[in-house]
């Protein structure tokens, strides 16, 4: 069905095939590679991820089946999302440029995380795991881990990056909701947490951190696997199916993209929309600008090129990726979910070939608010604070075409919704605390 505004796919209509990139790169993808120094991490990857993910991590088939049961479970999380035409915001903009975006706010636990959750879940439950353990620093990631593990069946163990713990309480109530045991990252629960929070009890922690816990959580249990919510192949080939969505609804629309537009952290929820879209590009020709949205906070696609690992502690093989370093401190952002090292090496490799475009918007964060402010008001739904950055970027863009009268289709995406995340808006934004009146 569709209308002026929004583009509905029926059930029938979930893809039923991920989209793997990996044949169509412009250079072969370089592998995870050992440092030069201790223990071989390449070789112990098979201890550290879900056997299906490992063989997906390194496939060369361009498609590869959706099964049944993760078919299932996407349409008990409300895939298809609908496509929106941003019609009040056009008009608010003044902009001859034409808006459409991806709803991935209508996710269960408010972001695209759960696409790859559900996915990872119901392999480590086929492989015979019984508990799922995981880091997270907005908390979205985590929440996604805790619902897919309830739905599934198994125990889940959440490791949350300090300072954000803190200041999300609701958050923390939903993922207890779903039965996750969660704690505060650097904790006492893992050897490498305990002698950080030795040295500082109030430590912040970081994801690089947070990754190093679950990793050594999941080494110490046979029973247990450890999941990771981006940056890594397999996560951007679950994450596809929103792009594969999204193609079939804009070929409804009878419309093709001039520009694709996401936030960008580790790169899994651009990676889920732009890289169907790249495919096309590489394949078949299509003139697409692809446009990652970040915070200064980390501006890792700003970063260098080369091997680095992916957590703190030195635990998983280096990968070839844009990155700040992996031991480096970020000033904390409410759009938490961006304030990673390191870009995924598949999108790292396409910057590097001039593929993907990148912004950095200041981590003060009253720029992307403030838009974000005129997106909620024009359209109505509330983006989480790391989709602000995507609703900016794709309002920039459309300001370029009212000032060079360019007619072009931009389409971006809402990775998530910003519920449980009014706290950040209301500190930046000034929406004060006022007294009751009647
Ligand atoms: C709503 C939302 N969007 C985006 C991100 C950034 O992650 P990625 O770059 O993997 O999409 C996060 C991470 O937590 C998130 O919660």
């Amino acid at each position: 069905m569709t209308d002026d505004r929004a583009i509905i796919l029926k059930a029938d209509e979930l893809p039923d095939k991920w989209y793997n990139i990996l044949p169509d790169l412009p250079e072969p993808l370089p592998p995870p590679m050992d440092p030069p120094e201790g223990y071989s991490r390449v070789g112990d990857l098979p201890n550290l991820l879900i056997g299906e993910c490992l063989k997906q991590e390194m496939s060369t088939e361009r498609w590869i089946p959706i099964p049944e049961g993760i078919r299932d479970l996407f349409l008990a999380a409300g895939r298809p999302r609908p496509l929106y035409r941003a019609k009040k915001l056009e008009e608010k903009l003044g902009t001859p440029a034409k808006l459409f975006y991806k709803s991935e706010f209508y996710s269960p636990t408010g972001s695209h995380k759960v696409n790859t959750a559900l996915a990872q879940a119901y392999y480590a439950k086929e492989q015979g795991f019984e508990r799922l353990t995981t880091e997270t620093g907005a908390g979205q990631w985590g929440n996604a881990l805790a619902y897919a593990s309830s739905l599934v069946g198994l125990d889940c163990t959440v490791f949350w990056v300090r300072a954000v713990y803190r200041w999300k309480p609701q958050r923390l109530k939903f993922m207890q909701m779903f039965g996750a045991d969660v704690f505060a990252s650097p904790s006492t629960q893992t050897e490498f947490g305990k002698t950080l929070y030795a040295e500082d009890s109030n430590h912040n922690g970081s994801l690089g951190i947070a990754i190093s816990e679950g990793l050594e959580d999941a080494k110490n249990d046979p029973k247990a696997v450890y999941c990771l919510g981006s940056v890594l192949n397999h996560v951007l080939l679950h994450q596809s199916i929103i792009g594969l969505e999204t193609m079939k609804q804009m070929e409804i629309a009878g419309e093709y993209p001039d520009t694709v537009i996401s936030c960008l952290g580790g790169g899994s929820n651009f990676g889920g929309i732009a890289l169907p879209w790249m495919g096309e590009a590489l394949t078949k020709n299509k003139e697409i600008q692809f446009i990652a949205a970040q915070s200064e906070a980390a501006p890792n696609l700003q970063g260098e090129y080369k091997d680095d690992f992916a957590d703190h502690a030195e635990m998983t093989p280096m990968l070839k990726m844009y990155t700040l370093g992996h031991q480096v401190t970020m000033v904390p952002i409410y759009g938490d979910g961006l304030r990673y090292h390191g870009s995924s090496p598949i999108l790292s490799l396409l910057r590097n070939t001039g593929h993907l475009d990148a912004v950095a918007y200041p981590a003060d964060e009253k720029y992307v608010f403030e838009k974000t402010r005129e997106f909620v008001q024009a359209e109505g739904f509330l983006p989480a604070p790391e989709s602000a950055y995507s609703v900016a970027c794709a309002m920039d863009e459309a300001i370029k075409c009212k000032e060079n009268n360019e007619k072009k289709t931009i389409l971006f995406n809402i990775s998530g919704h910003g519920f449980l995340d009014l706290d950040g808006y209301g500190e930046v934004l000034g929406l004060k605390p006022q007294p009751e009146r009647s």
